[in-house]
């Protein structure tokens, strides 16, 4: 823990980052614009496969977002296609399409798997939301059932290996694919980088928690993660990566604890392997990176530090639920006369970062433009995750 919770701060004004326009909350200036272009007229049309916690929970809401608030360019459409390998899965997030979006359900193609949707494969996307160990077959079925734009959740894939074999698929059918890393979307992660660009150096030191309660979900084996480093630590790997944009990285330390559970004393203690706590410490070039995850944290904890060599800092104090999407930034520059720390800036964002990424890979999609978050990239994160579960005896 960093002494910076201890230090009295002499606290600056808030500022409201609050003046933006519907569509401009979606589409800033440094994302892909849409508007020169030839958008379809309905936009392009989305298929979610795996329909659990990301898929029906997260991209849907994204997308009818999207729809609602990117006026007249949005480049997404509607959902046409629902794919699960479980029939329920499919006969619920239709229930919910039509009930809590007002969706025709005779519009809504429905499948077991991606070959028998009946839907334009020209003008949709496919969403693979489904566990990271299935993402690389999944990208086989959509490719060889004719579709052609594709993002996939995060992690990219179980292992390097398997996103080097989905690179072979994307370069043999010329599939344009972009993976979920909502945090390079971030308004906060953008003040992060500004800020390295203002200070012209990379920080020394970089700290990043993302903790939770996620007891109930592991011990029902949502998503199968392998262990704690596939949940919230690809997304700050990738936050490390994208910040620094470090050519060279070396994973240090990697340790990981099991879950411990039990609802009351006198219930026996049940044992999830490797699902407890995950520590990955990165050398980045000048920096040295410690990422933090708990997952059996009793409060929500997403957390951002960078420090610099002369004696600026900065932290993000990340959204940490899908329901409200603020962030709040604090830079810091030098002492006061008194020897406290001086807090220069504090600014609050509105930061619903899945929709902006959701809305510049359809963009990126329309126009034909490359995916900020490609699989080379996601690949290096991928390859961390590796590198991390091999130090801490997840593989041997
Ligand atoms: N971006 C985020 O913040 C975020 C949040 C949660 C999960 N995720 C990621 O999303 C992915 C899915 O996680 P989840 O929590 O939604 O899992 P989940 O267990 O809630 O849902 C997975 C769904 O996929 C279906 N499925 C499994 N194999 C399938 C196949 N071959 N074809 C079609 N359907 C299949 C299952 O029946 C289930 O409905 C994982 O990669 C996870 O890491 C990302």
């Amino acid at each position: 823990m960093s002494t910076i919770e201890h230090e009295s701060v002499q606290v600056a004004d808030i500022h409201e980052v609050d003046n933006f326009t519907a569509s401009s909350r979606l589409l800033p200036a440094e994302l892909c614009p849409i508007s020169d272009v030839t958008v379809p007229a309905q936009g392009l049309g989305a298929v979610i496969v795996g329909l659990g916690r990301a898929g029906l929970g997260l991209h849907v809401p994204c997308l009818e977002k999207i729809g609602r608030e990117g006026g007249g360019v949005s480049p997404y459409g509607a959902v046409v296609g629902l794919v699960d390998s479980v029939e329920a899965g499919t006969r619920r997030a239709l229930h919910r399409l039509e009930y809590d979006y007002g969706y025709d359900p005779a519009r809504v193609s429905r499948a077991t798997c991606l070959a028998d949707l009946k839907v334009d494969r020209d003008h949709t996307v496919v969403h693979i939301c489904t566990p990271a160990d299935d993402h690389a077959a999944t990208l086989r079925e959509a490719t060889d059932a004719g579709f052609r734009r594709i993002i996939v959740e995060k992690p990219c894939a179980a292992n390097a290996a398997e996103v080097d074999e989905m690179q072979r698929i994307a370069d043999r059918t010329g599939a344009s694919i972009g993976v979920i890393n909502p945090y390079l979307y971030s308004r906060s992660i953008a003040s992060c980088k500004d800020k390295i660009q203002q200070v012209g150096r990379q920080p020394h030191y970089l700290e990043f928690e993302m903790s939770k309660p996620r007891t109930s979900p592991t011990l029902a084996g949502r998503s199968r993660p392998e262990s704690v480093i596939d949940v919230e630590l690809p997304h700050q790997i990738a936050t490390a990566l994208y910040l620094t944009d470090s050519p060279r990285y070396r994973v240090l330390r990697a340790e990981v604890r099991h879950m411990h559970y039990r609802e009351v004393d006198t219930d026996p203690c049940q044992v999830v392997r490797n699902m407890g706590v995950g520590v990955i410490v990165l050398e980045l070039d000048e920096c040295v990176a410690v990422l933090v995850s708990y997952l059996d944290a009793l409060t929500r904890t997403r957390q951002l530090k960078l420090r610099f060599p002369n004696t600026e800092h900065i932290e993000a104090f990340l959204p940490v639920s899908g329901e409200d999407h603020t962030s709040v930034v604090v830079e810091y520059s030098g002492r006061n006369t008194d020897g406290s720390t001086e807090q220069r800036r504090v600014a609050k964002l509105p930061d619903d970062m899945l929709t902006r990424c959701l809305f510049d890979m359809y963009s990126r999609f329309v126009t034909g433009s490359p995916q900020v978050s490609d699989l080379a990239f996601n690949r290096k994160v991928v390859d961390v995750m590796d590198k991390a579960k091999t130090l801490a005896w997840i593989r041997r």
